[in-house]
């Protein structure tokens, strides 16, 4: 994610991803009321797994936070405990961005985790409640075969996978994403306590969508793509350069996810909602979106082809949306996120 609070800052362009932490804010104030066991607490743990630089986090706690209270206010005998709130990212994260845009107000003690969350980051049976919003997408590398001219997984002139679940391509994504969310659970699952909680955000794909009149991230990414492959036309870009670079996400399907956890077999599934993704709303122009995907690119892209290409880049990007008639009504927008909420189960 691009760093600080400049104009292509992730703080500045990630209002897309925060429309669905107000949507989820309900349902993870009732599974808390509902579900969390609250006894026997003199501190309350509680992680976000992919903070960023923490402009959707603090709303997100907040909200986990305040539900929380009001449980044990209404329901328990014991004193609302001290909150320690661990937020996590990679070693790369601009965490001092993350911890100024907290607030002195903030009733609860502020802990930087870095590190990746596929591995286990905090001690044994500690965590109370894992939150993860928008992040679980990421994967922690490329498929290799994708750039094995030998392979029938081979992703020549693209840079992901395109809609069809058929595709080898597509096929070789997916297997990466079960192996990195099941190491997701499996830690999440060493470092909960008994009856723990996670709430998870994870932007998902549809099973089905008509790419003529809809579209979702993935079109997106496809559509930088084609810009990067416009760019190996005019010579700007090496081939080469365009072949070997994969994206390292995967958007599951809500039904691929739900078999994943399943799979896994360490919490029992307590909520399932797909969200039709409201933060399309709040991406009304062109500009915004693609600054959207810069915010999220520009790092990405900067390594591999170098930071002189993206200007460029992200000039044709926006282009071609406005150029399109299926991106241009925010209505097309098939892109989900699923809200999944597990307990670790008992052994
Ligand atoms: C799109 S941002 C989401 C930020 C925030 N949660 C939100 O909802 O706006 C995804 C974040 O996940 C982080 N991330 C990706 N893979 C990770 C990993 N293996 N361990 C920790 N953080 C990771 C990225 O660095 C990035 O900050």
């Amino acid at each position: 994610m691009n760093a600080g609070e400049g104009q292509h800052s992730y703080v500045k362009n990630s209002s897309y991803q925060r429309g669905v932490v107000d949507v989820a804010k309900p349902i993870i104030e009732e599974e808390i009321a509902k579900k969390l066991d609250v006894e026997n607490l003199s501190s309350f743990h509680l992680a976000d797994y992919g903070c960023s630089t923490g402009h959707n986090s603090f709303p997100a706690i907040q909200i986990i936070i305040e539900a929380i209270t009001k449980k044990i206010e209404q329901t328990s005998s014991i004193k609302v405990p001290e909150f320690f709130v661990f937020f996590n990212d990679n070693i790369t994260n601009d965490f001092n961005t993350l911890f100024r845009s907290g607030s002195p107000e903030d009733h609860y003690y502020v802990i930087g985790l870095p590190g990746s969350f596929h591995n286990r980051l905090l001690p044994k049976s500690f965590l109370h409640f894992g939150y993860s919003s928008w992040s679980l997408q990421w994967l922690t590398e490329v498929p290799k075969e994708l750039s094995d001219c030998k392979s029938p997984a081979w992703n020549k002139g693209a840079i992901f996978y395109s809609g069809d679940k058929k595709d080898k391509v597509c096929e070789a994504y997916l297997n990466q994403y079960a192996k990195d969310l099941g190491s997701f659970l499996d830690a999440r699952a060493q470092e909960l306590v008994i009856g723990g909680m996670l709430a998870l955000l994870i932007p998902a794909a549809p099973t089905f969508w008509d790419p003529q009149t809809e579209y979702t991230l993935i079109s997106d990414l496809n559509l930088m793509g084609s810009c990067l492959v416009d760019m190996v036309n005019k010579g700007i870009i090496d081939e080469g350069k365009v072949d070997e670079f994969n994206l390292p996400y995967y958007f599951a399907t809500p039904e691929q996810l739900k078999g994943i956890i399943e799979n896994n077999n360490q919490y029992s599934i307590e909520r399932l909602e797909i969200i039709n993704n409201p933060g399309k709303h709040t991406l009304p122009s062109v500009t915004g979106r693609a600054a959207f995907f810069r915010a999220v690119h520009e790092k990405l892209l900067g390594d591999h082809f170098g930071s002189g290409i993206i200007e460029e880049l992200f000039d044709r990007y926006m282009k071609k949306l406005s150029a399109s008639s299926l991106f241009m009504n925010s209505a097309n927008d098939k892109s989900l996120v699923t809200l999944i909420v597990l307990k670790l189960k008992q052994d």
